[in-house]
């Protein structure tokens, strides 16, 4: 296991930002994995094998899924464009649009920051730079 996740001296991270990255990682893997197992289950023949391909698949979303709520619950702007795209119906792309806008434009000044006090993640401070 490397430090692969880290673009900046680990030790000059804070806490929060090194357990943040570890989790922008583990989100990366699963993914990775889930676009594997799809791979071979298109590939596989053995309908046994596919079964017990289907299962673990099954595990990589859930580790996907809850990877990716610890993210959006400290990353509120995350979160905010989340909830303006995910779960819905229609345009993808218009809906993404609109939450990023809402979003880094709608917002007051602290609603991009971490909420862990810390001004780490920088998120807020894209308004602007996204347009
Ligand atoms: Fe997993």
């Amino acid at each position: 296991m490397g430090f692969d996740q880290y673009h900046e001296p680990p030790e000059e991270l804070p806490q929060t930002t090194r357990t943040f990255a570890r989790l922008c990682a583990s989100l990366t893997e699963e993914a990775e994995a889930i676009g594997w197992y799809e791979q071979r289950i298109a590939v596989e023949t053995d309908p046994e094998a596919v079964a017990v391909m289907r299962d673990a698949v099954g595990e990589e979303y859930k580790h996907f899924s809850m990877d990716l709520e610890f993210l959006l619950r400290r990353t509120p702007v995350w979160r905010q464009i989340a909830q303006g795209v995910l779960f819905k119906s229609g345009d993808i792309v218009a809906h993404g649009e609109e939450a990023e806008e809402e979003a880094t434009e709608g917002g007051d000044s602290d609603s991009g920051g971490a909420t862990d006090g810390t001004s780490s993640l920088g998120i807020g401070s894209l308004r602007g730079a996204l347009a």
